[in-house]
């Protein structure tokens, strides 16, 4: 364990900035990803980054630091005030699309921060150190996706809010996918919650200490930030986001937080498929032919 004395600071109310790592090369869904960044890909017609946006602007947060790494160029076009596209929706009388553009650009301030070499999540987090400052954040990952009337982020961010403790979204999987997660155990806490005292990233099934894995939510203090610092590289030769955890773990200060909300793994391609159609079951302009199609289709 490394020689960390913590300097806690106290938790903001409410969370004000999230970190969204996006400099993944996102091989999974090439050759899609080649020139897109494949935070880009759209669930429906939305790019998954603006869902996750969505989810921070509805928890209270005005600020999102996004790190970059190279040609994603196209993240902060998205969040940019778009001239040509704007005048052209209002010249032809298309208030609704104008006013949804619009809304994208007024709505959060983007800050980008470019993570120079790819080492891992933890250092992903790491460069976003100057952007974040002296204070409690969130970190959301692009590829879980989390539907529900309550932010995920926000569940997180009221419990540390009320117990001063970092939080993390746990869920259960099965015990063959314990190797593509983090995963902690630990004390029932309350409202099902648990204290968690030991948390590893990508265990071996045998190894693993429970089968709840770490979803891409996180509320963090900003003493996190000197605890990357100095670790070494861990599983699969990066440094690990869950290797910091554990340092808060041992220390009693990271609560695992079982978040309502149904979350689709949009990393994955047929997580990714799943979540396409179930967000667009959910739209009323959608459904009935979605239904229709797929009523025919598995006849
Ligand atoms: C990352 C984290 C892992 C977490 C997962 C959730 O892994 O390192 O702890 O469980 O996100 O999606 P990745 O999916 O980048 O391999």
């Amino acid at each position: 364990m490394l020689p960390f004395a913590p300097r806690e600071v106290p938790v903001n109310q409410p969370l004000r900035k999230v970190v969204i790592p996006a400099a993944g090369l996102g091989t999974r869904f090439l050759p899609a990803t080649k020139a897109v960044p494949k935070e880009m890909l759209p669930i429906v017609d939305t790019p998954t980054i603006q869902l996750i946006v969505e989810e921070a602007l509805r928890a209270g947060a005005q600020e999102v630091v996004v790190v970059n790494g190279r040609g994603k160029g196209a993240i902060e076009d998205h969040f940019d005030r778009s001239y040509e596209l704007e005048t052209e929706l209002r010249n032809k009388g298309k208030k609704d699309l104008f006013e949804q553009v619009r809304r994208i650009s007024d709505s959060v301030r983007i800050i980008s921060v470019r993570q120079k070499e790819p080492l891992g999540l933890g250092h992903a987090v790491l460069a976003a150190r100057h952007a974040v400052g002296n204070e409690w954040f969130g970190v959301m990952l692009g590829d879980d996706v989390v539907d529900g009337d309550d932010p995920a982020i926000g569940q997180l961010a009221r419990l540390c809010q009320k117990t001063g403790k970092a939080a993390v979204a746990l869920m259960p999987v099965p015990e063959s996918q314990v190797h593509l997660y983090g995963i902690g155990a630990g004390k029932p806490f309350e409202d099902g919650h648990i204290l968690v005292d030991r948390i590893v990233e990508k265990p071996k099934r045998a190894d693993a200490p429970s089968n709840l894995a770490v979803i891409g939510r996180y509320v963090l203090p900003p003493d996190i930030f000197e605890v990357l610092a100095n670790l070494k590289p861990g599983a699969i030769g990066e440094i690990q986001l869950t290797d910091a955890l554990a340092v808060l773990a041992s220390q009693g200060r990271l609560l695992g937080v079982r978040f309502t909300g149904t979350r689709h793994d949009a990393g994955d391609r047929l997580g990714y498929l799943q979540a396409n159609i179930a967000y667009a079951l959910k739209r009323a302009d959608l459904r009935e032919g979605l239904l229709a199609f797929l009523r025919e289709v598995t006849r």
